[in-house]
């Protein structure tokens, strides 16, 4: 089949990325459109390089007119889809047939497109687990849109599902409890007739009910490798803005988080903006909270203290029907917000935590890996342009079983250790870092790095790191600290994930359209592109391999973008012979120990998608893309295993000026649907593992 090339090459107007302004405002309460918070004088400051970024790609990418899309094949294609074929799409996307690459990734990649669909290779096939609004609590209705009620949205899958996890059900074989994180709502694509600016009551209470956290117990169907959810299995629950989370660490109970409704400092209502995540060796679950700042109003600049709470009306006006969400009220309310939430999803009636010893920040997700001698180790990244990526060394070490003593003692793991924040050097010139993503003369963007210690807690009490800042304020105002410790700013950094089969570290860089801009930090050899516009991907070697060492060795693992834009690299594979990708967001690895990638914002013009890269061998870099999301959507929550894929379609339909109304998409139902974010999984129509 042959296709027509859009007239541009990006899908939305006006953010600077590839995002329509319409996630900027519901999604991240528009971020990048603010100034940039980090506004200290760490090295690297004020460096301008205007021009050089080439422009060679985008102009190779308006000559072509007409590309090739065989070989992938779509399903539940939604009504009247607009199949059009992007930038980067007529060639080299991935090499050869189904039999070509690296073990677990022998697929046929699947092209860069604009279908409203998920576009999966020849020979796979698709189907939605679980969508908005389906009932999953003993009780709750059947989803009915014209209809919703908070109470039926707090028993149903939420919405914006971004983090999954899959966990086996103890003693229930074919089993596992999907973990979901519900990152945010989109009111005008929920509410017929929203109004922004008058919501009602009953809107906002669902809004609250939406977001949150999600367990399902999933189970293995005859059909291939798909699964079905169990509806109103004991495990099955529902957290939202509402539910009571429990604040623990050196911030816990502290002056910081005292707030009039609840005078201990301990006791939250509700986890906000939960991006991604990480499961734990003892059977957890971890919630990254990320753009919490979004929610309250009225904030000032004194109070503001770097995290960009707004100094007006809340875009979605909470503070009308809870004042707790007015900062002028209710001053400490957002420190509660804006930690690692541990969640024991084996235990239905456990009040979650937000461990305050892993920091606040805009948490992106936590991964989790084990010291030689069984102590945790945990990374996160801060998801703000010229922010900080972080990590924490436990003291106590795991214990094994499922005794309520062993999980006792594993649920408080994170609340004694070191919390560190990164700080990296490159080992070429400074000239030869030129902003353009020239390789300089060593042929690698490369160097060596620390991780400095902000704070340490202990059973006897916790010790700060930073001077002029006590152990509470590191935890509560963690940028701050990681400010004044010279703390390396990088281009948003999200996802991190250790490979399990190497140790090697990997950090997405996903996009930062400010660096080298007038004012902001300019290029280094971290961060080596001004305006870098479609992100990168930092391997991270920790000293010795330990996992709790203080010292790194690091180098750029992918430069993406257009692979014939030369600003690119893909671990020095054949250029020739890879996808086309552009910020990178959530990262996992398979267990042949190639990193999977998924997507949030493709500024080369097509809809976001999953990639499989290999990280070892003489085919390291060697990069394929597995699948495409429908339009607006991000890819999110990747979980790769032997037999089967789960992404979760987060946002479809998100587009400026759409509405219930004016629908941009109708994933998954076709016409007349309403737009739901959804959870789907993949696997090959002849049962046998992917990419084998
Ligand atoms: Fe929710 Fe950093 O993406
Ligand atoms: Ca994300
Ligand atoms: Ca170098
Ligand atoms: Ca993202």
């Amino acid at each position: 089949m042959r296709e027509s090339l859009p007239l541009i090459g990006t899908p939305s107007g006006t953010h600077p990325g590839g995002r329509s302004a319409m996630t900027c405002r519901f999604r991240c309460g528009d971020a990048c459109f603010h100034e940039v918070p980090n506004t200290s004088r760490n090295e690297y400051v004020g460096d301008v390089i205007a021009g050089a970024l080439s422009r060679r790609s985008m102009m190779r990418a308006a000559a072509m007119v007409t590309v090739a899309t065989a070989g992938a094949s779509a399903v539940t294609v939604a009504g009247a889809p607009e199949a059009r074929a992007v930038p980067g799409s007529g060639r080299g996307h991935g090499g050869g047939g189904a039999r070509d690459g690296a073990r677990g990734l022998r697929f046929t990649p699947v092209a860069p497109n604009t279908r409203d669909a998920v576009v999966v290779p020849e020979g796979y096939r698709q189907r939605v687990l679980i969508r908005w609004g389906e009932p999953i609590l003993r009780g709750a209705p059947e989803f009915d849109p014209e209809n919703q009620s908070a109470a039926a949205q707090a028993g149903q899958f939420g919405y914006n599902n971004d983090f999954l996890a899959l966990l086996p059900v103890r003693g229930e074989r074919g089993r596992w409890i999907l973990v979901a994180n519900h990152e945010y709502t989109d009111e005008a694509l929920m509410f017929r007739d929203y109004d922004a600016d008058a919501p009602t009551r009953e809107q906002v209470e669902i809004a609250w009910a939406a977001h949150g956290l999600a367990t399902v117990v999933v189970e293995e169907d005859r059909r291939g490798g798909g699964l079905s959810p169990v509806r109103r299995h004991r495990l099955n629950r529902r957290l939202t803005a509402t539910s009571e989370f429990r604040l623990t660490g050196p911030a816990a109970g502290s002056a910081l988080c005292r707030t009039s409704a609840d005078p201990s400092g301990e006791k939250v209502l509700g986890t906000l903006n939960n991006c991604s995540g990480g499961a734990t060796p003892w059977g957890t679950t971890l919630h990254g909270e990320e753009n919490f700042n979004q929610y309250f109003a009225n904030g000032s600049r004194e109070t503001d203290t770097r995290y960009g709470i707004g100094t007006g009306a809340g875009a979605r006006k909470w503070e009308r029907f809870d004042e707790r969400f007015d900062v002028s009220r209710e001053p400490n309310e957002p420190h509660r917000f804006g930690y690692v939430v541990e969640l024991d999803p084996h235990d239905p009636d456990s009040t979650p935590r937000k461990h305050t010893l892993l920091g606040r920040f805009k948490h992106e997700g936590a991964t989790v890996r084990l010291t030689g001698d069984g102590r945790p180790v945990v990374y996160s990244g801060d998801d703000e342009r010229f922010d900080y990526f972080y990590k924490f060394v436990g003291s106590e070490r795991m214990r094994r079983g499922d005794s309520r003593w062993a999980r006792e003692h594993n649920m408080s793991l994170l609340d004694e250790g070191t919390l560190y924040v990164a700080r990296l050097s490159g080992d070429s010139p400074e000239i030869e870092i030129d902003g353009s993503g020239t390789l300089p003369s060593d042929g690698e963007f490369d160097g060596d790095g620390e991780w400095i210690p902000l704070v340490t807690a202990s059973a006897s009490g916790a010790v700060s790191h930073v001077a002029g800042m006590t152990a509470e304020e590191v935890c509560v105002f963690t940028r701050l600290a990681g400010d004044k410790v010279g703390a390396t700013k990088m281009d948003r950094p999200e996802d991190i994930e250790p490979s399990p089969k190497t140790g090697k570290v990997y950090v997405a860089l996903t996009n930062n359209s400010q660096r080298g801009r007038t004012g902001q930090a300019g290029p280094d050899e971290a961060n080596p592109r001004v305006g870098n516009k479609h992100g990168h991907v930092l391997e991270l070697t920790e000293h010795r391999n330990r996992a709790d060492s203080t010292r790194f060795g690091w180098s750029l693992f992918l430069v993406a973008g257009d692979p014939e834009d030369p600003a690119t690299y893909f671990a020095g594979f054949p250029k020739d012979r890879v996808s086309p990708i552009s910020c990178p967001d959530n990262v996992a690895f398979d267990d042949h120990g190639n990193l999977w990638i998924s997507t949030d914002g493709n500024a080369l013009g097509g809809h976001d998608g999953l990639f499989g890269v290999a990280t070892r061998g003489d085919r390291r870099g060697e990069l394929k893309q597995f699948l495409t999301v429908p339009t607006g959507a991000e890819t999110c929550g990747p979980i790769i295993q032997d037999r089967r894929v789960l992404v979760a379609v987060q946002h479809p339909g998100e587009v400026d000026g759409a509405s219930v109304e004016n629908p941009a998409s109708s994933w998954p139902d076709g016409a007349g649907g309403l737009v739901r974010p959804a959870v789907v999984v993949v696997w090959r129509e002849d049962g046998r593992d992917i990419g084998a």
